[in-house]
């Protein structure tokens, strides 16, 4: 919620955006590094992050883990509809930006899985799904104070948001990140190939009938091609404080 309160001289933008209590979403294509910057803001302002791609793919490890087959709608749902999916925040010592907890289990490591990541995208396009997991998110938010990252953050979620952003940056650079995050831990990789895997990503988020990656006609685009994560942060930060 804005306060009306005119600001007093010398408060810095972060405590005068921690007492605003703000509704953030963020919203872009895989890998424009939504969560590293969703999960920073929060921290330097005091919010909660939710992070809404780790709901749908702990979803997924649920239907997964059940064997459903991911044409069964009815099935996913009613498993889903009857398990509880959590997030808690992590602190600074922690490798997970955010902890996923499926019926009280950790599975924040596993969601990250290959395999969850391959069937995400049919079970995050069930539209019963979504309406159970955006319900969710919704309650979440209620009370301000959160930045959301997703796909449709500012314009299914929360179309009252404070602020959107859509954050975004050249497939090639997203590719190159990816690349070097996982050189970096042994992998052996393809650049050419991952660069594939984005464009087919962004080509499924996009157009499919439910809640398409779109940006909100009020949102800011940031392209992040030329820009480090924590020039991001602080842009994010002072888009706030003009609120
Ligand atoms: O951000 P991510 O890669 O963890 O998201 C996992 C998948 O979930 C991604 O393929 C798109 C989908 N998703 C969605 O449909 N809506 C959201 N609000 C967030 C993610």
């Amino acid at each position: 919620m804005l306060s009306k309160e005119p600001r007093l001289k010398g408060d810095d933008s972060k405590a005068w955006v921690a007492q605003q209590k703000l509704k953030i979403a963020i919203d872009g294509p895989a890998g424009a590094g939504k969560s590293t910057v969703a999960q920073l803001v929060a921290r330097e302002v005091g919010y909660l992050y939710i992070d809404t791609g780790a709901m749908y793919r702990a979803a997924t490890l649920l239907v997964l883990r059940a064997k459903i087959p991911l044409d069964h709608q009815k099935a996913m749902t009613e498993l889903i509809q009857r398990s509880v999916i959590e997030l808690q925040p992590t602190d600074a010592s922690s490798p997970e930006k955010i902890r996923v907890l499926l019926n009280n289990e950790d599975v924040s490591a596993q969601i990250r899985s290959r395999e969850v990541t391959a069937a995400v995208s049919a079970v995050s396009s069930v539209m019963l799904v979504r309406e159970l997991l955006v319900d969710k998110q919704r309650k979440m938010a209620g009370l301000g104070a959160v930045i959301l990252d997703g796909r449709d953050i500012g314009t299914v979620v929360m179309p009252d948001a404070d602020l959107k952003i859509f954050l975004t940056a050249s497939p090639e650079v997203r590719a190159q990140r990816r690349y070097d995050e996982l050189t970096a831990i042994g992998e052996n990789v393809d650049y050419d190939t991952i660069l594939h895997e984005i464009v087919e990503r962004d080509r499924k988020d996009t157009n499919r009938a439910i809640a398409p990656l779109r940006q909100a006609q009020d949102a800011v685009m940031i392209l992040s091609d030329n820009m480090t994560i924590s020039q991001v942060v602080d842009t994010i930060i002072k888009l706030c404080d003009k609120r």
